[in-house]
């Protein structure tokens, strides 16, 4: 099992987009790939509580139906920081009932794509914030570029804080979220030479988004996964395991040395 977290240079920048996209696309490699958004605010009533578009669009893209509770652990009603909603309901964001939920999806899949909130350094509670779900879940990461004038600098500040944090920037997208944005490919230019990390897909601005169109525009073999994960995450023994190797190998052909 491979999965990746996906982070942004801001919120509304397409993440829940190229999530979805990421889905559909390793979903059409024959790869079951489920999806989560461990911490949502501005969530709705629901039949079973309190529930977030994200993680419904999430859940309902999964390869088999994955518990509500399971794909979003903490899911607050005002549309607000993820700490200040918190901190209204008298409840704690922990890394463990994350931890958790993940460890049983990731059982039952080939692939998981993890969705932030908001953008990398946002904070969770007083001692923590997104930046700490990665390596909680020991997941590399994608950042989504929403291009849009300011791009530049929120993708090199939070590509830079990645790195500063320990995590492993494994690729970005760059995802064109305002039609309008003039200058759009000396800035994917500029991206590219300056990121580091290697650019698994350019998304135009399409009206709507659908998955699986989106996932046309993703090249996820292209992803530099971290040696580790490779030996930590691939399962050993057994016939499955075989079949989930060569899917695996024939999966990335582009892997980081
Ligand atoms: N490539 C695209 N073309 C057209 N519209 C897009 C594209 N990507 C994102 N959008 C739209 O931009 C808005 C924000 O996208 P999205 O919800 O994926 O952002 P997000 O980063 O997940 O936001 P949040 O921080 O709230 O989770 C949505 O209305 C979405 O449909
Ligand atoms: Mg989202």
């Amino acid at each position: 099992m491979r999965g990746i977290f996906v982070t942004g240079t801001d919120t509304n920048c397409g993440k829940t987009e190229v999530s979805l996209g990421l889905m559909a696309a390793w979903q059409s490699r024959g790869l079951r790939t489920l999806g989560m958004k461990p911490v949502a605010t501005g969530c709705k009533p629901g039949p079973t509580g309190l529930q977030n578009a994200d993680a419904l669009r999430l859940q309902a893209q999964g390869s088999s139906r994955a518990p509500y509770g399971l794909v979003n652990p903490y899911a607050f009603e005002p549309p607000i920081a993820p700490h200040i909603a918190a901190g209204q309901s008298g409840a704690e964001i922990e890394l463990g009932p994350i931890a958790n939920a993940y460890r049983t999806l990731a059982a039952e899949s080939d692939r998981m794509v993890v969705e932030g909130v908001g953008g990398w350094r946002v904070p969770l509670s007083t001692s923590r914030s997104v930046s700490d779900l990665p390596r909680a879940l020991g997941l590399p990461v994608l950042m989504v570029v929403g291009l849009r004038l300011g791009c530049l600098n929120h993708a090199l500040l939070t590509a830079e804080s990645i790195r500063a944090d320990g995590a492993h920037l494994a690729g970005w997208v760059a995802n064109g979220i305002d039609p309008r944005m003039e200058a759009s490919d000396a800035n994917l230019a500029t991206l590219a030479a300056l990121l580091g990390s290697p650019c698994i897909g350019v998304v135009p601005w399409l009206s709507p988004p659908e998955p699986s169109e989106l996932a046309g525009y993703l090249n996820p073999e292209l992803l530099a996964w971290p040696p580790a994960t490779e030996a930590s995450l691939r399962p050993r023994g057994s016939a499955e395991t075989h079949r989930r190797v060569e899917l695996e190998q024939q999966d990335e052909p582009a892997r980081a040395p």
